[in-house]
């Protein structure tokens, strides 16, 4: 029972910090640097490459985060959970729903952007990706928060 727990807890906080990690570098480091000093021609496709690859990780993190968050809640844990969880669960429901509005619209869309090198209609939807990354990055800050300090508010 205890190895399990740890287990799942370790998973649970490993997606954790490479999902909010991640944006958290796209937001304050990446971002911020490519718009100095690059070009739109060089940016933009930059980005979509960075999105490429960081976008499996989200997608890997997610389905950790659900599948350890549920073996916690249900099969683990002895008796009820706190109220943190569940607004820990409701906050992760928003997150999830924007990112795959993240892939799924505005992505998509940057990826043929680039493809026809419209650069100006590429730039609008990485300004949308980095709104909601930055709303998402708010929501998983506290999350996390919530995670960890929330047991002891109880
Ligand atoms: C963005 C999504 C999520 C983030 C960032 C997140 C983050 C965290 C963190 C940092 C912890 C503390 C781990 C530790 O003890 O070191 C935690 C605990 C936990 N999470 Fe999540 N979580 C997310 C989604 C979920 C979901 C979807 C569920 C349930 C389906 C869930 C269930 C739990 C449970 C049951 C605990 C243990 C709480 C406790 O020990 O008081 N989490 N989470």
């Amino acid at each position: 029972m205890t190895l399990q727990l740890a287990i799942a807890i370790a998973l649970h906080q490993l997606a954790t910090v490479i999902w909010i990690g991640g944006m958290f570098f796209a937001h304050f480091a990446l971002r911020q640097s490519a718009q100095r000093r690059l070009e739109p021609p060089q940016r933009l496709p930059l980005l979509l490459a960075v999105f490429d690859r960081f976008f499996v990780w989200v997608w890997l993190a997610v389905v950790v985060l659900w599948a350890s968050g549920f073996w916690i809640f249900l099969g683990i844990y002895d008796g009820a959970m706190g109220w943190h969880v569940h607004v820990m669960m409701a906050l992760a429901l928003v997150m999830t729903a924007l990112f795959a509005y993240i892939y799924f619209v505005p992505y998509r869309a940057l990826g043929q952007r680039v493809g026809e090198q419209d650069w100006a209609g590429a730039a609008a939807r990485v300004a949308t990706i980095r709104r909601i990354i930055l709303i998402n990055l708010a929501l998983g800050l506290a999350t996390a928060m919530l995670g960890s300090a929330g047991r002891y508010l109880q």
